[in-house]
């Protein structure tokens, strides 16, 4: 969990901006809600020095990067750096290729907590080695830092990626809309719906230090607060990596909410580490079911659809089975109270469940065994 400058900040990066929002995420309670990591995207690079050791751009970041850790560091927060495989990163700054072990010390010497390592400009390289050389660079840097592999999916990371980084982007880039493709030409960026699809048949890949990651979220950037509300809580049904891409300095207190719904966040935390599976598809109706701790489950109700719905959901017909935890609900026998986490509202699945949806929305509950 934490909060990156690209979504909203794009490569107006320095070093004022990042100590405020370190203040920020302190200040909104966001740091208590468990956000830990400021991370530093695309466009903070200055050059290469005679040795070929990468320099923050000084003009951005006048009091040098390890003065900035330190203040991150001094709030209980981690920073985080952005850096490419390739010659140059996707904005067209200096890339790691062939200075891998020499980006990876100084990330180290300036005490960096996490590497997003992107895919731009890297033809003729082979992803799987690629990655795996500033895996390598890191480990030998000797600092502790989580390694984000920013490659979209394109070559199937969930794959290969386990044992190489901690998560890895399923797809393109996030744009703030509910289903729509919005094209920069060459390539196009992707809505939450279309991000949601995409990760059919990934669930099997992640768990515990080994995410699958549906890119940075794009709460409190300009979709409604039921599409904002439903697309943190697809985010973390899915164990995505949580990482805010909004001005928390500014943000409203709908999105503030959002952001910080401790009983969304429990379920996104929760130690099991078990990505939601698609249990039901009726269409604009779909119901995702998260395995939890001491047999405890999270059920999510989406309404993909331009209009609300009333679903009625007769716990009863419809039996669980989840090949990949070996875990399965008979719901004629087996008894759970539920609990609608964004409402507050209770009741048991002995009655059948019937809740109203609203466009673009989610319902979620979190069921306990009785
Ligand atoms: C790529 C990545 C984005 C962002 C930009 C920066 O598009 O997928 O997340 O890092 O590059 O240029």
């Amino acid at each position: 969990m934490g909060w990156n400058s690209w979504n909203t900040f794009g490569c107006k990066v320095d070093e004022r901006l990042i100590r405020q929002i370190a203040d920020a995420m302190v200040a909104s309670g966001m740091k208590e809600a468990g956000y830990e990591y400021i991370n530093i995207d695309d466009c903070w690079h200055g050059g290469r020095d005679a040795d070929g050791f990468i320099q923050a751009d000084p003009r951005a970041f006048p009091s040098g990067m390890k003065a900035l850790a330190d203040y991150v560091h001094g709030k209980g927060l981690k920073l985080g750096i952005y850096s490419d495989a390739g010659n140059t990163t996707c904005a067209g700054r200096p890339g790691s290729r062939g200075h891998e072990y020499q980006d990876a010390l100084t990330y180290a010497r300036w005490g960096i907590d996490y590497v997003k390592y992107d895919w731009c400009d890297t033809k003729g390289l082979d992803p799987a080695s690629a990655y795996a050389t500033m895996r390598d660079a890191i480990h030998r840097a000797g600092r502790p830092m989580l390694f984000s592999i920013c490659e979209w999916g394109d070559n199937k990371p969930w794959e290969w990626a386990k044992d190489v980084g901690h998560a890895w982007r399923t797809t393109g880039d996030i744009h703030p809309c509910w289903n729509c493709e919005h094209s920069h030409g060459s390539w196009s960026s992707l809505g939450v719906l279309p991000i949601l699809d995409k990760q059919a048949g990934l669930r099997q890949y992640a768990g515990p230090g080994h995410w699958n990651d549906m890119d940075m979220l794009e709460v409190g950037n300009g979709m409604s607060e039921d599409e904002d509300r439903a697309h943190f809580s697809l985010w973390a049904m899915l164990a995505s990596p949580l990482i805010a891409g909004n001005d928390l300095r500014t943000m409203s207190e709908a999105t503030r909410g959002i952001l910080t719904h401790r009983d969304m966040i429990a379920i996104h935390q929760d130690a099991l580490g078990i990505q939601a599976m698609k249990w039901l598809d009726e269409g604009d109706i779909e119901v995702y079911v998260k395995p939890l701790e001491r047999g405890e489950y999270a059920v999510l109700l989406l309404n993909r659809g331009d209009l609300a719905r009333n679903h009625r959901l007769d716990w009863s017909f419809h039996g669980m089975k989840d090949d990949l935890s070996g875990r399965s609900i008979d719901f004629g026998r087996e008894r759970f109270a539920w609990r609608d986490i964004w409402s507050g509202g209770t009741g048991s699945t002995a009655t059948a469940l019937a809740t109203s949806i609203p466009a673009h929305g989610v319902v979620v509950l979190r069921l306990s065994p009785r």
